[in-house]
């Protein structure tokens, strides 16, 4: 009998700290950047990349309005992972965990990886860059230089051996201890990331937000088209369906799903940004397994891909052509909709509609088209991130 071993990563992000040197009403970890808060880019990261099976994140017991259902942290940070810990000891049991600051947003898919990849051959492994500028130690008046020679600065996320860490921080509790990787004697140290910056100082934001946007700087734009013919409904319960919304009207749309022409079109103008094929490719009309599917899902796994890639949606906008029904009144609840699939605030997202003035099949009220354009924001190379990221083909 052949055992294949598969190892389960699982990431814990400590968020329980006040952020006292940032300042302000709302604590650092939570305040927006570039349409989401500066958590859930880490967040977003450990659940966008493959290797990683779950995200557990802890909190500050007075932020539950900020981030709900997180796990209790405490007075320190030392204390927060270790309480973080014993949580995911509880609820899983991974091979691995890889622990970050909530503080660290710019956390690339390429870091995940190597930590994951070292951890395979080290129980302890955190990303260091070497000390480049000369290190000088005051004392009194007198100043001295260091040698800097073997001197680096520590980064997160750091990955360990589940059990090996627990057991650790469960003997040291209440002792102070600087970092995570000091508990153990031997700590492989694997090349940082130069844009992987703590958030520490209020300064120090606008240095993430710059390095967030640059990493995205590969715009790219798609589009899609696509037409549904109008038929009298099949049973009593058949909808029509646009942008998600069920729409009162005689007539229904004609298709192997829920023929949502709308969702239809974005979900290829979304594919178009990453050159990745279109709806038919990913969920083939062959494949019984998509009969009357809710066209929703083949927007989400869009988006999905993106997010493998390390993109970033910034803009969408869906145009609908009928004569009938009438868009207007059913617009922004389009946009909702959209939004929560996307995960996308409203001044992204435009729905509008035109009609034909009576002529063509639109014209003729045979059938609806929607035309949707979609604007993504990749990291250049995002084909490298791609290739780490396993792809996965749905329904073909
Ligand atoms: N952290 C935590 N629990 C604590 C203290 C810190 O989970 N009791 C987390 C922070 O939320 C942050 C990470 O540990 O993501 C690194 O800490 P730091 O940058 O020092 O953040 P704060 O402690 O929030 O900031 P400050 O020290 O300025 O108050
Ligand atoms: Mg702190």
């Amino acid at each position: 009998m052949i055992f294949i071993m598969i190892n389960k990563f699982t990431a814990l992000i400590v968020a329980a700290g006040k952020g006292e040197r940032f300042g302000g009403d709302t604590p650092k970890q939570y305040l927006p950047l570039l349409g989401k808060s500066v958590l859930q880019w880490s967040v977003d990261a450990f659940k966008n990349h493959t290797r990683i099976s779950e995200v557990f994140v802890v909190t500050h017991p007075d932020h539950g309005s900020f981030y709900p259902g997180g796990i209790r942290g405490g007075a320190t940070r030392q204390e927060s992972v270790r309480l973080g810990l014993e949580e995911i000891a509880r609820r899983s049991k991974p091979d691995f965990v890889l622990i970050h600051d909530a503080a660290r947003p710019c956390l690339s898919p390429q870091l995940i990886s190597d930590i994951c990849n070292a951890l395979l051959q080290h129980d302890a492994v955190a990303p260091g860059l070497p000390v480049t500028d000369t290190v000088k130690r005051l004392s009194g008046t007198k100043i001295m230089t260091e040698d800097r020679n073997g001197l680096y600065t520590v980064q997160t996320p750091q990955g360990f051996r589940f059990d090996k860490i627990l057991g650790l921080h469960r003997e040291h509790a209440g002792n102070a201890v600087t970092d995570d990787t000091s508990l153990f004697d031997d700590v492989k140290i694997i090349p940082g990331d130069r844009a992987n910056v703590k958030i520490t100082q209020e300064e120090d934001f606008a240095i993430v937000e710059k390095a967030l946007s640059d990493a995205r700087s590969d715009v790219r734009t798609g589009k899609g088209y696509d037409v549904h013919r109008l038929i009298d409904p099949l049973h009593a319960f058949q909808k029509l369906k646009l942008c998600g919304v069920e729409i009162p009207h005689d007539k229904v749309l004609e298709g192997h799903s829920d023929a949502d022409v709308a969702l239809h079109a974005l979900t290829d103008a979304l594919l178009a940004t990453i050159c990745d094929g279109d709806i038919g490719t990913h969920f083939s009309p062959k494949n019984p397994q998509w009969k009357g599917a809710d066209s929703a899902q083949f927007l989400r796994r869009a988006a999905e891909l993106i997010a493998r890639q390390d993109g970033l949606i910034s803009h969408v906008d869906v145009t609908i052509i009928c004569e009938e029904p009438k868009i207007g009144p059913h617009r922004d609840k389009m946009r909702a909709r959209i939004g929560g699939l996307l995960d996308l605030p409203l001044s992204r997202i435009s729905v509008k509609a035109t009609t034909t003035e009576g002529l063509g099949f639109t014209g003729r009220k045979e059938g609806i088209a929607a035309e949707a354009v979609a604007t993504v924001r990749l990291p250049f190379g995002a084909s490298k991130a791609a290739n780490i990221c396993e792809t996965k083909k749905w329904g073909t």
